[in-house]
């Protein structure tokens, strides 16, 4: 596997990040769209991330902080570069930067039926706690 770097998610990544999401099967839902993912940027300077291969973005992962508890949404690792830490080293970023903001509790929702993705965060240290609600409003 090519050298991977880790650096911070930026606006201008957003068209390319939408193709990996895509790619990784996550649900690109209406809240996905570019002025609400640069909201979300520019509210959480610094907590979303993207892995790159020779300067192609092949991971992401978007990280918030409401000052009580930190959350992570599209992670997502293309196909070819899976089982290759990439998605350990963008989830252990993230925590450390919110660590650093006095965030001590990391939170993400994933589907029941998505296996893999449940089974990878339990081997990095995520239970599974609750039932999760919502409704559009
Ligand atoms: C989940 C996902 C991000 C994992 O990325 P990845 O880069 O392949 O994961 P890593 O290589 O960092 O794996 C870390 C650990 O999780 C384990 N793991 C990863 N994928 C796994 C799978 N499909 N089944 C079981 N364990 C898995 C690995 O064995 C590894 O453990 P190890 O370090 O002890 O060997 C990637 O599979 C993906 O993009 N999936 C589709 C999108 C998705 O479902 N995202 C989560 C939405 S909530």
């Amino acid at each position: 596997m090519e050298n991977i770097s880790i650096r911070q998610f930026v606006n201008d990544d957003y068209d390319r990040a939408v193709t990996v999401w895509h790619q990784a099967g996550l649900a690109v839902r209406p809240g996905d769209d570019k002025p609400s993912i640069i909201s979300t940027l520019e509210r959480n300077p610094g907590l979303s991330l993207v892995a790159c291969a020779g300067g192609e973005i092949v991971g992401t992962v978007i990280g918030t902080f409401d000052g009580r508890r930190g959350h992570l949404y599209h992670l997502g690792v293309l196909p070819a570069y899976r089982c290759h830490g990439i998605g350990r080293r963008l989830v252990a970023e993230v925590a450390e930067r919110l660590a650093v903001l006095g965030c001590s509790r990391l939170n993400l929702s994933v589907r029941h039926d998505n296996v893999a993705a449940v089974k990878f965060y339990e081997t990095l240290g995520f239970e599974t706690t609750g039932l999760q609600m919502g409704k559009e409003i």
